[in-house]
């Protein structure tokens, strides 16, 4: 995939997210001084801000493989029991979107994480029967946007759980700069800057403005990324001085002329902007409220006098 040459393959070579480098790179070295597997870890924060990238680093650093899958699919015990009795001792299986695997495969990993085992009901009524299977140690890393969607003893089973945070501008700018280094394109810091400040905290928006701007640097440019070029092409973009696409507009501006700012429920505000609910919880609403655009209060959403001005309407009173 032409994306995984952009992502970093090292923690030293991970841009930003501090803390979250510091705790990982001494639960590794820890582990590898032992010579254990490192114990399972849940990363979790919005989308986009590097998890699976962080997921692939961890298996590098502990000189392993990786397998990855993803919550949705596995809908039977038998997918998860065909991918864990392929692991070899220390690898590392990474769970995307873990919070949607269903109660019935969430209680057969229990055993897996704890004891490296599996208990597999094989067959129907009389001729049913439980095999053990016994694993490898291995590392369960879980990505989710939403931690609070685990239960709790599933929770309480990953040794290390790590939140992302939205990186700041200085951090973008340096993954900006990165990744143009990478396409072999010449940039301008203050283009950098522009497009980091665009890029809503998240990596992966940042990476994607830089590619289009890149494109409209080659064809209406020179093919070098200045800050006029910058601008124009995220104008094209429809991307904002604050990065808000015309989703977080339409959603803005539904809260603030359609129910009067708000307080609004989420179910309602979906309805009415025709975007699904979770859409909206786990990718719109956090950068909002990370912004101070919109508030959550017991009664719903309410767009923040800040919203008002962003989009020059008169102050609500
Ligand atoms: N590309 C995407 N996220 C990154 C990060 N955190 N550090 C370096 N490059 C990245």
């Amino acid at each position: 995939q032409y994306e995984l040459s952009l992502r970093p393959q090292k923690l030293t070579q991970y841009i930003g997210q501090s803390k979250v480098k510091e705790s990982l790179e001494i639960f590794i070295q820890a582990a590898k001084l032992r010579e254990e597997s490192l114990d399972h870890v849940l990363l979790y924060g919005p989308p986009g801000l590097g998890k699976t990238t962080l997921a692939s680093i961890i298996a590098n650093e502990m000189n392993v493989n990786i397998r990855m899958t993803s919550g949705p699919a596995i809908e039977r015990p038998g997918d998860l029991a065909a991918i864990v009795s392929s692991l070899e001792p220390g690898d590392v299986l990474f769970i995307d979107e873990i919070h949607r695997l269903s109660r019935a495969i969430e209680e057969v990993l229990y055993p897996a994480m704890e004891d490296y085992s599996l208990d597999i009901v094989i067959g129907k009524g009389h001729e049913a029967r439980t095999v053990r299977l016994d694993l490898p140690p291995f590392t369960l890393v879980g990505a989710t946007t939403r931690a609070g969607a685990l239960s709790a003893p599933f929770r309480d089973r990953f040794g290390v759980m790590l939140r992302l945070e939205y990186y700041d501008v200085p951090s973008l700018i340096e993954i900006v700069i990165r990744s143009a280094k990478l396409f072999e394109v010449t940039i301008d810091e203050l283009a950098a800057r522009e497009i980091a400040r665009r890029s809503r905290g998240t990596p992966r928006i940042a990476n994607r403005l830089l590619k289009r701007v890149r494109d409209y640097a080659q064809v209406i440019g020179d093919g070098v990324i200045s800050l006029t070029i910058a601008n124009q092409a995220l104008q094209l973009l429809q991307v904002d001085p604050l990065g808000l696409d015309h989703i977080d507009h339409k959603l803005l501006k539904s809260m603030i002329e359609g129910f009067k700012g708000g307080p609004v429920g989420l179910d309602t505000l979906a309805a009415s902007i025709g975007e699904e609910r979770v859409t909206i919880e786990d990718v719109y609403e956090p950068y909002l409220m990370q912004i101070g655009f919109i508030q959550r209060t017991p009664r719903g959403r309410v767009a923040s006098p800040l919203a008002y001005e962003h989009f020059g309407y008169p102050q609500q009173t």
